[in-house]
């Protein structure tokens, strides 16, 4: 996680199989994602304003989807940051551990969707912004 940039964290375009009763979207694990899926969650109910994130992981690899919606991501490695709009269930932007990341800019209604690599670990996070830092020197 050291070296992770956030160059590494792409926008993955997902297939989406369309007809005229609707489109969908099929993910799966280490074939259109680089990963593994052990952990689905998802934000919804997110009040206007309100900012989510604010951590980094040291070993999870996460895909974020707009399901519904849209909200901006904002990566950080460290030293470069990058903001990334999501606003299509059909793209997923694909986030490595070592990166700082912030949701925030929710529109109303919108489903936050998160494949994960691992269950849930509260060993896994870092929570303090200056932790992230030293650990990334
Ligand atoms: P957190 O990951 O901090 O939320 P976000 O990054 O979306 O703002 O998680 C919020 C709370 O939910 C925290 O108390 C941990 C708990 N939680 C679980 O118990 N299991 C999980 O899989 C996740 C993602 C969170």
């Amino acid at each position: 996680m050291k070296n992770s940039s956030v160059y590494d964290c792409h926008v993955l375009a997902l297939n989406k199989i369309h007809n005229l009763a609707g489109n969908i979207t099929i993910v799966e694990g280490e074939q259109n994602i680089p990963f593994n899926i052990r952990r689905i969650y998802y934000l919804y109910d997110i009040p206007g304003g309100e900012s989510r994130g604010g951590h980094a992981h040291k070993e999870l690899y996460q895909l974020i989807v707009a399901a519904s919606g849209s909200y901006e991501v904002l990566l950080d490695d460290g030293t470069n940051k990058k903001i990334v709009r999501l606003n299509r269930p059909n793209f997923g932007l694909l986030v490595v551990p070592g990166i700082w990341r912030e949701l925030f800019e929710f529109s109303s209604g919108a489903i936050c969707m998160v494949l994960a690599s691992h269950r849930y670990d509260e060993a896994d996070y870092i929570r303090e912004y200056e932790s992230f830092k030293n650990l990334k020197k």
